[in-house]
């Protein structure tokens, strides 16, 4: 029996999620800014090694599932050879990739064959036009061809993971719902949350996950919640009401779940974070590089898990924005 990061609200911490860059290919406003992006040096992101050995810690502190994020995770040179070393490390059960999906028509046969499943493509409009204006650049059709490939691939699950955006993604909804329908994918709805590099996020921009359901409702057909959901989980999960097409919610704004998070992450240049909206982190990769032992890292994790407070507070005037944007946390 392993030991296990409970926090001070009771909460059991058994999902990590590994940014291994925080470079992408596009520049989704919702997350980049548009021009002089300031990545981190190369030198400053943790070693596959480095992650593998973190990842060995925190598999005896009761970690079961990891997802990898950036940036864009494809742009990292030979992706698939750190899928591989973690998919042989005991004790985790799964592990899951993010990706804008660009460069998964490449990789999608290389990321399967080194043990990876699970997918999620973020993917927020269902035309180029609009896929062009969320993204500030080209690349719609090389999405479509990515999902095929990972469909080819033999992925499963494979989600859609699309935000939206009062104003902007209203005409996406009844597609999405279709192509729900047409290819069995779940797409999953994520209500903008105020990690934007250009702190452009307001509440009126937030397109609220009930507003989607009630269009869903009246143009296609009634949806009804899936028996049997992890609690656990961020996303609500529905189907239409004759059982074809699957369609979930991450309505952090609207219904926080900070009271079942059972996640952390560590951002690529090694810093670990308890929420997507600390203000704090406890720097493991000096730790890792000064030589420190198993112990001292995992001691590390305890206490940022300790830390850990109640819940994010974006419907509040307390609210701080962190300083660090979407891509450089990681989703
Ligand atoms: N609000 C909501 N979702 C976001 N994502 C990136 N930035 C934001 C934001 N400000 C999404 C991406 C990706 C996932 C990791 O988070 O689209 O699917
Ligand atoms: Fe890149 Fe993802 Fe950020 Fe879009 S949301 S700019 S795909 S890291």
């Amino acid at each position: 029996m392993t030991s296990q990061l409970i926090d001070s609200f009771g909460r059991v911490h058994t999902n990590l999620r590994i940014s291994v860059t925080d470079r992408c290919n596009i520049r989704c406003f919702y997350c980049m800014p548009e021009t002089d992006v300031q990545f981190m040096d190369r030198k400053d992101l943790l070693s596959f090694e480095e992650i593998e050995r973190f990842v060995k810690v925190a598999v005896g502190l009761g970690i079961e599932k990891i997802r990898l994020t950036g940036g864009e995770p494809l742009v990292r040179q030979q992706l698939h050879e750190l899928i591989r070393k973690l998919s042989h490390i005991p004790g985790i059960r799964e592990i899951g990739l993010t990706t804008n999906g660009l460069l998964l028509g490449d990789q999608a046969e290389d990321l399967f064959q080194a043990g990876l499943r699970r997918i999620n493509i973020s993917l927020d409009a269902l035309t180029a036009e609009k896929f062009k204006q969320i993204t500030r650049r080209d690349g719609f059709d090389k999405v479509l061809q990515g999902i095929e490939a990972a469909q080819q691939a033999g992925f499963d699950p494979i989600k859609i993971n699309a935000v939206s955006i009062k104003g902007l993604t209203e005409d996406e909804i009844v597609p999405f719902g279709q192509f729900a329908r047409k290819t069995g994918i779940e797409i999953r709805f994520i209500e903008f949350m105020p990690l934007d590099a250009d702190n452009a996020w307001e509440r009126e921009k937030v397109l609220f996950a009930q507003e989607i359901i009630d269009k869903l409702t009246a143009e296609i057909m009634p949806l009804v919640p899936i028996e049997n959901q992890d609690r656990r989980a961020p996303a609500t999960e529905f189907a239409f009401s004759d059982g074809v097409g699957r369609i979930s919610f991450i309505a952090s704004v609207s219904q926080p779940f900070c009271l079942s998070c059972n996640r952390f992450r560590i951002t690529a240049d090694g810093k670990l974070r308890n929420c997507l909206f600390s203000l704090e982190e406890i720097d493991i990769k000096s730790l890792i590089r000064d030589g420190a032992d198993d112990a001292a890292i995992a001691e590390s994790i305890r206490r940022s898990i300790s830390e850990k407070k109640e819940g994010h507070e974006i419907n509040t005037a307390r609210f701080i924005q962190p300083s660090r944007p979407m891509y450089s946390i990681g989703g």
